[in-house]
């Protein structure tokens, strides 16, 4: 079942009743200033950091879901309602939301009144944007009242929810003409304030939510708007809102259109005040002068239209599959940024008051937008690097405000220095711009400690050779990229984070996946060595590398698989000789996507198994068979019930591996099926059943052992957008930067015929035509570059500004 429908000429996916089966987001802004948007109109904005500057308030786990957001209610006659439905629920005549790029259209028809809301953050700003166009669409005269409702955040979003004995206390106000202003804290050490403008005259307004909705009342039924009159109230203390009210005469026919602002504004710390306990109010009414009129409102919107369209036009492919080509051209690109700018921090899963930006997860988001934004791409590489340890080591997130490692949560992921020579690479790799790896990179934020770049990639490569096990594998720490993996931690106390606890410090377990990943990124980092001059260093290197394809050949090959770990005991883990977690998807992924044993056919046993035993209808699982029990020496993995996140849910980030897995072996029809399963695009029709997005990634579809099979959460932020991005344009399609040049690789299905993929690379256009005449899923025949024909399946690196057709025939 649908609740709506892809408008790819728009660039939209337009929904069609606001009862959706999971409230259905979007994300507006994409540097400073960021809002959630749900389509009834729910959710929040912040100012760079959801958690230490959150501007509005939310309920998370709600009851109903989804309560509190920027609301608006209109009044008129004996009716009330919401142009998104919520939250007065009247039911609307019409109802309909366009999520779009960076934006948000609502709109709802009752009795003859429509009512649309663009939401949108314009480009370089510092504010949200809400413009209602009001029409009367019947034949008679409308008299209306129009209240607007936003809850203010008491800023620091997770002391908002649990420090009641202060902030109920603290909430302070200003109102000045149609604005209304919320500067709680602003009189001591905070130097900004926040704001919600109306372009036109209010008739009254609200700023004290006990006033405006009543005590014992519900956002659906405020006091004000069933009185229909404001009482203009301050808030002193207790919880501060911004509320509007308008009365809107409309005349049949008629069209009116206000602006409504929500802003952030900052202040030097030495002028702050307009006069004695009056905030600088310069800054808010530049940024209201900004955005005061429609014209003005529309240009910014058409800014932020072709913004998207420069970024959209970098990558795009033509297949004929429509599904296929609006994931590639739109949405995953689109849910790719979104990660870039947030990484698992906000959203209606990740709450925003705890989660950092992620070591691991930042930096294999970037193969997902690097092409788009290199130069952001570059400055979040350096961030990154900047947190590291001068051994290696990595703290596992950072604060974005701050940019600083935390401590609360450290380090000891033992995957999350690899990670970092992927990113680097990939940059490179796009850009060209080696000159980053001469970059000096402070060492844990501390500048005395700075280094080239480059001594960072050697730091993560040598943190792997420096901590290695008893089987020469590498020490898997507090955790791998599973973070449910915990093999030394040992809790039997609820209290304990299964992430910061590690009961056995300085305990052996070993991580085949971390193996896998050292293969791949080692050659990798040996790979740029050798392309640097820095021979020296790469032949320091090699050794280590083969020594670990030994190693995992030897100690990692479980006879039709290849293992998961070693336990603290040096038992294994994700063998045959396990009742539970027989196998697992990551280093099958890893260590097919090294090409391990690939002479002796261990790649395709591996990837065999994985089909046989962890594929599923909607996708593969994370392990077979699920735990059923708490396993005190697995920690984490076994606590979930079966079928859900890392204990045997299709844990989505990890299916395109196998996919790598599978184009590395040739088998195309194999890893188009496997891409297909997770890809929303192509679960748009069991929406009921899937429940999130459907133009988006979930972290999570519930696997085979799960009550509800096929059940998506977690949507939205999640490494998948990136890898299945990367997957399908650089695997799949097979269009592949390197170094030197593109590279033509494409392993398909066999019954594909054609496609056209156009791309910018360094400055030059390449329009790539593969035609697969002769029904293969692997293979290049013949290449033309501009009608000459190549040796090879690198095209080399053409002039900027030229205009390159190439043609490849499979075969
Ligand atoms: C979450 C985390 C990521 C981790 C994954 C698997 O998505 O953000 O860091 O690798 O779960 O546990
Ligand atoms: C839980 C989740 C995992 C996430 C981790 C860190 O363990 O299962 O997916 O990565 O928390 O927040």
């Amino acid at each position: 079942m649908k609740f709506g429908f892809f408008d790819d000429d728009n660039k939209e996916y337009v929904i069609t009743t606001p009862k959706t089966p999971y409230p259905w987001i979007n994300y507006l802004g994409n540097e400073d200033f960021f809002s959630l948007i749900s389509n009834t109109s729910g959710g929040y904005s912040f100012y760079k950091d959801a958690k230490f500057r959150r501007l509005t308030r939310y309920r998370y786990n709600s009851v109903p879901i989804d309560n509190g957001g920027r609301y608006f209610y209109i009044k008129d006659e004996d009716t009330t309602w919401s142009p998104g439905w919520k939250p007065v629920k009247t039911i609307l005549d019409k109802y309909e939301c366009r999520h779009g790029m960076g934006y948000t259209k609502i709109k709802g028809e009752k009795n003859g009144l429509e009512a649309e809301v663009l939401f949108f953050v314009p480009l370089k700003s510092w504010c949200e944007v809400q413009k209602m166009t009001l029409t009367n669409n019947s034949d008679k005269i409308k008299k209306i009242k129009l209240f607007s409702l936003m809850e203010w955040c008491l800023w620091n979003a997770e002391d908002d929810q649990n420090n009641l004995q202060r902030n109920l206390s603290i909430g302070e106000v200003e109102v000045h003409d149609s604005t209304l202003y919320h500067k709680t804290e602003y009189k001591e050490r905070r130097n900004h304030y926040a704001f919600y403008h109306v372009n036109s005259p209010i008739q009254g307004f609200d700023t004290d939510r006990e006033s405006f909705i009543g005590l014992y009342n519900e956002f659906s039924e405020p006091q004000v708007v069933t009185d229909g009159k404001s009482k203009n109230s301050i808030a002193h203390g207790w919880s501060p809102i911004a509320s509007h009210c308008l009365e809107i005469e409309l005349k049949p026919g008629e069209a009116k259109e206000y602006v409504f602002l929500l802003g952030y504004i900052e202040n030097d710390a030495d002028d702050k005040w307009e006069s004695k306990g009056v905030i600088n109010k310069t800054k808010a009414n530049q940024l209201i002068e900004k955005f005061n009129s429609t014209e003005k409102v529309n240009a910014a919107f058409d800014e932020l239209a072709s913004y998207w369209q420069d970024l959209f036009s970098i990558c795009t492919v033509n297949s004929g599959d429509e599904k296929l080509d609006r994931m590639v051209n739109i949405w995953n690109q689109y849910q790719c940024m979104v990660t870039f700018n947030l990484s698992r921090s906000a959203s209606f899963f990740e709450v925003g008051i705890g989660r950092g930006m992620g070591f691991r997860d930042s930096n294999q988001d970037l193969i997902g937008f690097v092409h788009q934004i290199p130069e952001r791409a570059r400055e979040r590489i350096i961030d990154i690097a900047s947190t590291q340890f001068e051994d290696g080591g990595a703290y596992h997130q950072y604060q974005p405000l701050t940019k600083r490692g935390n401590d609360a949560i450290g380090g000891n992921f033992n995957d999350d220095p690899l990670w970092l020579i992927l990113s680097t690479t990939a940059y490179i790799k796009e850009t060209g711009d080696y000159s980053i790896l001469d970059e000096l990179v402070p060492f844990d934020n501390d500048k005395s400690k700075a280094k080239p770049h480059f001594e960072h990639l050697k730091a993560s490569f040598f943190h792997v050779v420096n901590n290695l096990g008893p089987h020469q594998l590498p020490l898997i720490g507090r955790a791998d990229w599973n973070d449910c993996l915990n093999l030394n931690c040992f809790s039997t106390d609820p209290n304990e984070s299964f992430q910061t606890t590690e009961n056995k410090a300085n305990g052996t377990a070993e991580s085949l996946m971390i193996a896998g990943l050292f293969v791949v990124y080692g050659k990798e980092y040996i790979n740029l060595c050798h392309k640097i001059g820095k021979t020296k260093e790469a032949e320091e290197a090699q050794p280590h590398v083969d020594a670990m394809v030994i190693a995992i050949k030897t100690h990692g090959w479980d006879g039709e698989w290849f293992l998961r770990a070693y336990d603290y005991y040096g038992k294994k883990v994700g063998s045959n000789e396990n009742d539970e977690g027989k196998i697992f998807i990551e280093s099958q992924g890893w260590c097919t996507m090294a090409g391990i044993g690939e002479e002796e056919g261990l790649c395709h046993q591996a990837l065999d198994s994985v089909k046989e035993k962890l594929d599923t209808k909607y996708g593969i699982v994370l392990n077979n068979p699920a735990f059923t029990e708490y396993v005190l020496e697995y920690g984490e993995i076994s606590t979930y019930p079966a079928g859900y996140k890392e204990n045997a849910g299709i844990f989505c980030h990890n299916n395109p591996w196998i996919i790598i897995g599978e184009t590395k072996i040739g088998r195309g029809d194999q890893a188009w099926e496997y891409f297909k399963k997770i890809c929303p695009a192509y679960l748009e029709d069991i929406s009921e059943l899937h429940k999130t997005e459907p133009y988006v990634y979930s972290q999570m579809i519930a696997g085979k052992d799960a009550f509800i099979p096929g059940e998506a959460k977690n949507s939205w932020l999640t490494g998948t957008a990136s890898w299945n991005y990367y997957t399908i344009v650089q695997y799949i399609l097979g269009i592949r930067p390197q170094y030197d040049g593109l590279k033509i690789d494409p392993c398909i299905p066999k019954n594909w015929k054609t496609y056209t993929i156009n791309r910018k690379f360094r400055g030059a256009h390449y329009k790539i035509i593969v035609n697969n005449e002769a029904g293969v899923n692997k293979g290049i025949s013949k290449l033309l570059l501009n009608g000459q024909e190549l040796k090879g399946n690198i095209i080399p690196l053409q002039k900027a500004g030229s205009l390159n057709k190439i043609v490849v025939s499979m075969g």
